[in-house]
């Protein structure tokens, strides 16, 4: 009886020393991991310009849009500081681009009261202004009967023939003829 206390006092304590040598163990190996992932991993991670590209990717602003009726000056302010060129917005080559990169988001489906482009009727009153009155609007901006159309389609930062030869195409999908010298494929 008093033989097998013994033995279980003794087992306890050589059972509690190799637990207690197993968790020091674990802890100084914890403890190696971290420093050895603070020597490495953060800095390959942080300075992998892959990394560093897909962060810039993702932290951009979203898409900038001109809002009718709504001051749009801020769409021609150049990239942020920094940013590099690649997110500078492009510049169209000719009105049948423009009209593409920035004239359909509202012209295309008829947004916000825009005349929808190719739509005779709702060009009509339009075309009865006169094609200088059409680049005046469409430079200056204009507030109609159906809504306001922002100066340049609110990319103030083009030039305005660049903007004229946007309105040229937009009528010359309405049957209007191109001025002459003007051709879109
Ligand atoms: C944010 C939306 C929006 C964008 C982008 C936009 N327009 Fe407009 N545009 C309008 C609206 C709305 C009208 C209608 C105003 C009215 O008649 O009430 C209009 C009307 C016009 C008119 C007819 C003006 C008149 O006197 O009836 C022309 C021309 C025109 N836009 C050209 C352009 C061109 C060129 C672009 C691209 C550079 C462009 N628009 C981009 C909203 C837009």
């Amino acid at each position: 009886m008093q033989e097998t206390k013994q033995q279980d006092s003794q087992f306890i304590t050589v059972f509690s020393l190799v637990i207690g040598l197993l968790v020091a163990v674990a802890v100084v190996l914890f403890a190696l991991a971290r420093v050895v992932a603070a020597h490495t991993e953060d800095v390959q991670v942080y300075d992998d310009p892959l990394y560093v590209s897909t962060v810039d990717e993702r932290t951009a602003p979203f898409a900038r849009e001109a809002i009718a009726g709504k001051d749009n000056s801020a769409l021609a302010i150049a990239a942020p500081a920094g940013a590099g060129p690649s997110i500078a917005l492009a510049v169209p080559k000719n009105g049948k681009e423009l009209f593409m990169q920035v004239c359909m988001t509202c012209h295309g489906p008829g947004l916000v009261g825009a005349p929808k482009a190719g739509d005779k009727v709702a060009w009509a009153s339009a075309i009865a202004e006169g094609r200088s009155t059409l680049y005046q609007h469409a430079l200056h901006g204009f507030t109609g009967k159906t809504g306001t159309m922002p100066a340049k389609g609110g990319r103030t930062d083009l030039p305005d023939a660049l903007i004229q030869e946007g309105v040229d195409y937009m009528l010359s999908l309405v049957g209007q003829p191109l001025p002459a010298g003007e051709h879109f494929q």
